[in-house]
């Protein structure tokens, strides 16, 4: 019998950030991802989107970087919150609590930044996150970011695995792909088990 999963609704992330459930959490920007930064252009000024932010550690160091249309979204109000707090030149018109898949895409982003938002969602899902991303980015805009390619198991909650070729499938018929490897250089405990992904929107 199929497994029929709850709602992993605004409540629901509420609540696992209230109960320190909230072992994602990197505390800093993580390695693979400050690595891309550091060669971007701020010149550039690309429009820059980070759904299920979280804590949003990208956006405060894209912030400090001096890119300034970096926009932030997440379900839940405390990960919002607490940016705000860390960072309160971050403008707060750029922070928005909303469900990524209800987010506009006009005007369209040059760059969506994949951590740990792929992983949260119910699987079932995946499919409706690719054509998201794809519907928010301009042709030729970029999805970057890290997934685990890592089987946690038959869990009823977040995170929930995958492998490589799976997700190859998800995003074939929309991006071309720049980069789809096991990162080299990861935060320690997840060495080996997260996909550095870099594509290109047809
Ligand atoms: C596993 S956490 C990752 C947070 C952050 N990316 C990080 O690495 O610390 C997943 C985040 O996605 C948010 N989220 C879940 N579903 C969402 C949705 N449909 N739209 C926007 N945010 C969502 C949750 O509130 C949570 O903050």
């Amino acid at each position: 019998m199929e497994t029929v999963l709850p709602d992993f609704d605004a409540a629901y992330w509420q609540g696992r950030y209230a109960a320190g459930r909230d072992g994602w959490d990197a505390r800093e920007v993580t390695p693979p991802l400050r690595a891309y930064f550091d060669q971007m252009n701020t010149a550039e000024q690309p429009r820059i989107l980070i759904p299920g932010a979280g804590r949003a550690y990208e956006a405060e160091y894209l912030h400090q970087l001096g890119f300034k249309e970096v926009f932030v979204a997440d379900l839940a109000p405390e990960p919002l919150a607490a940016l705000a707090s860390r960072v309160p030149s971050f403008p707060a018109q750029h922070l928005s609590q909303v469900d990524f898949f209800k987010l506009p895409n006009d005007p369209p982003y040059d760059l969506i930044v994949e951590q740990t938002f792929f992983c949260a969602l119910n699987p079932a899902l995946r499919p409706a996150y690719v054509q998201q991303c794809a519907a928010l980015l301009r042709p030729g805009g970029t999805l970057m970011g890290l997934l685990f390619d890592t089987d946690f198991g038959p869990v009823q909650e977040p995170p929930f695995g995958g492998t490589k070729e799976e997700y190859r499938e998800y995003f074939a018929p929309y991006f071309e792909f720049r980069h789809f490897e096991t990162a080299t250089n990861s935060l320690r405990p997840r060495q080996g088990r997260e996909l550095f992904i870099c594509l290109k929107k047809k």
